[in-house]
């Protein structure tokens, strides 16, 4: 096994000083995927930092990155390899006047004429990678059970060339927004982290780390607003993202306060819905002329 992570403080500071302020269980589980060769499945609403944790990973062990974007219909073609056709039928023109079939056959399922999409890539390449399989609940089951093969041998079987074997394993990330119940199969193979929303205290230095430039009580205030409109009931409430973007959008717009009239102008920015947007100016607009923060604050 590897070097890398050799205990959870390990991991922490070394996600850290790859930009990524991992809680204790992304920390732990970090450790644990490296020392044990494991997939990791890591579920959460979106925006809390799935993807980022494998690309800080990736940065942090100097690894590099193999990502597979899963959405609806994604098949073997597009996730383990196919043959270049255009290559192949060019070949089969020139050749076909003086070589047999056979030969032909022999030429054109070579190598040369093989494309390597990200799994097979990630099996094939010499060096050490991180793979990150994301969202894999866009899939369908078929295509998890395909998956679940090849997490488990980390070998794929390709007919006419033979049998592709990882020389080094993968450090393999699957991310699923929980839009369909993955099977237990997979579950099973995977050591699994839940990453929600953060709390107050770490989502203030993130935002901190992505907008340094911010003035502290402004990055705070905006926070605990973010968390207050959390905690409405919205379609789709902001995530460590929208808390970002914020951040940075309140920077270039010069403002020196995070008060009502701020909000009303750039609500849009933390919440992208039509009826999500007139709860908040009616539930937080409401509660910020009463001064709600201040007090939250204190308290
Ligand atoms: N723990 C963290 N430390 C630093 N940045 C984070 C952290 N969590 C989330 N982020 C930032 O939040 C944003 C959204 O993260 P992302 O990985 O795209 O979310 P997800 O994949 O869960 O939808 C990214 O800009 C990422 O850098
Ligand atoms: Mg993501």
């Amino acid at each position: 096994m590897s070097d890398e992570f050799r205990s959870i403080e390990e991991a922490r500071d070394g996600l850290g000083a790859a930009g990524y302020l991992a809680d204790e269980s992304t920390a732990l589980v970090s450790f644990l995927a490296a020392r044990l060769g494991k997939p990791v499945l890591v579920e959460g609403p979106a925006g809390v930092g799935k993807t980022e944790l494998a690309k800080a990973i990736s940065r942090s062990t100097g690894r590099r990155l193999i990502r597979l974007q899963c959405y609806e219909g994604l098949d073997e073609a597009k996730a383990l390899y196919e043959w270049n056709y255009r290559k192949q039928l060019l070949r089969i023109q020139i050749e076909a006047a003086d070589a047999g079939w056979q030969e032909v056959r022999d030429d054109i399922f070579g190598q040369e004429f093989l494309l390597p999409r990200p799994l097979l890539t990630a099996i094939s390449t010499p060096e050490p990678v991180v793979l990150l399989i994301d969202e894999i609940d866009k899939t369908d089951q078929e295509f998890e059970a395909m998956l679940l093969e090849v997490l488990s041998d980390f070998q794929i079987s390709i007919p006419e060339l033979g049998v592709v074997e990882a020389s080094t394993r993968p450090l393999v990330l699957l991310t699923s927004n929980n839009s369909r119940e993955l099977t237990e199969a997979l579950k099973r193979r995977c050591l699994y982290l839940w990453l929600d929303y953060p709390d107050v205290q770490r989502e203030l230095e993130i935002v901190r780390l992505h907008a340094p430039e911010l003035d502290a009580e402004m990055a705070r205030k905006l926070v605990e607003m973010v968390h207050m409109v959390r905690a409405l009931d919205l379609k789709k409430p902001p995530s460590i993202a929208e808390s970002i973007d914020w951040a940075r959008a309140l920077l270039l717009l010069g403002a020196d306060d995070v008060d009502a009239d701020v909000l009303k102008k750039t609500m849009s920015i933390i919440v992208k819905h039509r009826t999500d947007l007139d709860l908040v100016a009616e539930r937080v607009g409401v509660k910020l002329g009463d001064g709600v923060l201040g007090a939250q604050r204190a308290g």
